[in-house]
């Protein structure tokens, strides 16, 4: 798939098969994630991969607008490592990026996923730290939320004329 394509064409998808996702795909999607642009490339992230199923059913004690993790086969907690920061802050930028690269990635391979936010919502930071075990400095940014699509995708064009500035506001 042409990465224009995978752009305009990802969606968040919350209706997923029971059916499960290799490892080797999971290894992929991850090494799209690890690929994306960091400040001063500081790459202060680590990646917690969940597919216990009572862990992923358990999300919604304290997420709640992450339910779907319960009859998804795969959930992937993308955190910053603040001891790992070279340029103090950029961590979110960064594991933004990250993101987007995996959603993009599970787009490009027929998957569906959706980005279920974390930081900075102190309770969900406590929950997801409490329950995977997440030491001090690192905080958890969002919660992808992934498996094999259960649902028809709606594809609009989001393009808005008036929202674009030329040389000045
Ligand atoms: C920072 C962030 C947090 C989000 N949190 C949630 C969430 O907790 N639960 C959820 O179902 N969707 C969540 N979403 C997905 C958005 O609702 C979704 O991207 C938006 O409605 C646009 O729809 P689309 O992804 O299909 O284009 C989040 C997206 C972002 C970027």
């Amino acid at each position: 798939m042409e990465v224009l394509e995978a752009i305009h064409t990802r969606r968040s998808v919350r209706k997923y098969q029971d059916k499960p996702i290799s490892d080797e795909l999971i290894k992929e999607l991850l090494g799209a994630a690890m690929v994306a642009p960091t400040a001063g490339n500081q790459q202060a992230w680590h990646y917690i991969v969940v597919d216990d199923h009572e862990k992923l059913a358990g999300v919604k004690e304290y997420s709640e607008y992450a339910g779907m993790a319960a009859n998804a086969p795969l959930g992937i907690i993308i955190c910053g490592d603040l001891s790992l920061e070279k340029y103090p802050g950029y961590w979110v930028q960064d594991c933004s990026a990250a993101t987007q690269n995996l959603l993009l990635a599970v787009r490009a391979k027929g998957l569906g996923a959706v980005w279920t936010g974390v930081h900075p919502i102190e309770s969900r930071i406590k929950g997801f730290s409490e329950n995977f075990n997440l030491p001090e400095n690192v905080v958890p940014l969002s919660f992808v939320i992934i498996g094999w699509p259960a649902q028809e995708q709606k594809y609009k064009d989001r393009y808005k004329e008036e929202r674009v500035h030329k040389n000045t506001w």
